[in-house]
């Protein structure tokens, strides 16, 4: 009896030992596949400093290797996806090509300003006909230029010689809405100013000109900025006063087809003084007449760039009415020296900035027939058009008494330059629509 209890015992010892040897077996083995796998894991955050130090090429290797082994494993759909993504990359890398090829490697020359002189100025409407040719000047005197524009009516290629200038600034933006820039001057100039431009979308007309001009006022309240409102001969309408003075209160139809933008001008004139006088801010209204030169819109629909797109394509010239309206014509670098002289005069009253010399309409179109060499174009006559002014002249004894300013382009030199660019827009596009300025009925 005792000898069998004790083989009993030595059977469960050595039951026992090896149950504890195969325990700690069990629990080693699983320590060493931690061990392991925590290695694994740390691993990965090292491979992946050392994928990303690889040079390109390699990265690449490595990329393809990965993909064709995706790829293996995977159906015809994946396939495609990837030929397509493959595609997509090489014409988005062809466009990128071409947009570094457009940007200028070299500037034109920049005055410098010490931190005193240099200014940071707001033009919307920057990348517009008048403002992009204003950005030029501010750039070239060396002020900090920011343009905002939403490109209704301007375009990108305006003012692309100077993207990436340090001082230069280019917001894609709608004036409509609020805008929260610092500024010490800003130049207000965004609204299209062709009629079929701002009679495509009058109620759109008559917010930029009274919303977007509440929304400049109020940044120039908040940052403490002087600022110039471009406004417009159209305030006064079809004048019953000849020559225009500032002091005529105009002739306007509320509600003609001009209406959006005439009265939209004179609310915008009407906002500039309210908040003068209750916020004090500081203000300048410029009341322009006919404007031409470089960078007019080919197809605005204005007499200029209607007149000598007809003659240099030999195309009828087109004078809607009986060709007696009146209106003069200024040079844009003209306008341009009486805007800058304008804000830093400390006139606060609206000022004409326009070229005195008159012509008639139909004085016009053979004036531009006879300086396109070799315009075959005959001048025709067409209906008048609605609410068309029939006599347009600034008075502009304000403008030389107060800013000592008045036009100094000829219109002969003037011409010639606009006719030297509309050719070589003409000859930039292969196709194009002669209808989208045929049709477009002003004498503006
Ligand atoms: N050129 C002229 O003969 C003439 C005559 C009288 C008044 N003006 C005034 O001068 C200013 C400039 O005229 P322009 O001939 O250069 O016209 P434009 O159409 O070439 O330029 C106007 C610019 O304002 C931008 N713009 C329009 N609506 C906008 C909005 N809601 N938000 C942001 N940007 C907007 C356009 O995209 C464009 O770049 C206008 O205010 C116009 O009323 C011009």
């Amino acid at each position: 009896m005792i000898r069998q209890y004790l083989k009993l015992r030595k059977t469960f010892t050595v039951f026992g030992i090896l149950f504890f040897l195969l325990l700690l077996f069990l629990i080693f083995s699983k320590e060493n596949s931690g061990v392991n796998q925590r290695s694994f894991d740390d691993n990965i955050p090292k491979i992946n400093v050392q994928f990303n130090d690889l040079p390109k090429a390699e990265k690449f290797t490595k990329l393809n290797i990965m993909e064709e082994k995706i790829v293996d494993s995977n159906s015809e759909d994946t396939k495609r996806e990837l030929k397509e993504a493959r595609s997509r990359i090489d014409q988005l890398e062809k466009k990128i090509a071409i947009l570094e090829g457009r940007v200028p490697q070299k500037y034109p020359d920049v005055k410098f300003l010490g931190y005193k002189e240099r200014k940071r100025i707001l033009v919307t409407g920057g990348a517009g006909f008048v403002g992009s040719h204003l950005v030029d000047v501010l750039m070239t005197q060396g002020h900090e230029v920011i343009v905002v524009d939403n490109f209704f009516t301007g375009r990108k290629r305006n003012v692309e010689h100077w993207f990436g200038h340090r001082n230069f600034e280019m917001i894609h933006h709608d004036i409509v809405n609020p805008l929260y820039v610092e500024a010490d001057e800003i130049y207000h100039l965004a609204s299209p100013a062709s009629p079929p431009h701002y009679m495509q979308n009058p109620v759109k007309t008559i917010k930029t000109n009274t919303l977007g001009t509440i929304n400049m006022l109020g940044l120039a309240r908040r940052v403490g900025a002087k600022i110039l409102i471009a406004s417009t001969s159209e305030v006064y309408g079809d004048p019953m006063v000849h020559p225009q003075p500032e002091s005529y209160w105009g002739h306007v139809n509320p509600i003609g087809p001009r209406a959006c933008y005439d009265e939209g001008k004179r609310v915008a004139e009407t906002l500039a003084y309210s908040y003068a006088k209750q916020e004090k801010v500081s203000v300048r209204v410029a009341r322009i007449f006919n404007t031409y030169g470089p960078r007019m819109h080919v197809s605005d629909g204005r007499v200029v760039s209607n007149f000598i797109m007809q003659a240099l394509q030999n195309l009828t010239i087109t004078v809607y009415g009986n060709g007696q309206q009146t209106r003069s014509f200024c040079y844009v670098s003209d306008l341009v020296d009486g805007l800058l002289a304008l804000m830093a005069s400390s006139y606060t009253l609206p000022v004409n900035l326009g070229n005195p010399v008159e012509n008639t309409i139909q004085e016009f179109a053979m004036i531009i027939k006879n300086q396109v060499p070799g315009c075959r174009s005959m001048v025709a006559k067409s209906a008048p058009v609605e609410d068309d002014p029939q006599r347009r002249r600034p008075d502009i004894t304000v403008a030389k008494q107060h800013l000592h300013w008045e036009p100094k382009v000829s219109l002969q030199d003037g011409l010639q330059r606009t006719i030297d660019y509309f050719k070589e827009e003409l000859s930039r596009t292969t196709f194009y629509n002669n209808q989208t300025y045929m049709n477009m009925k002003s004498h503006n």
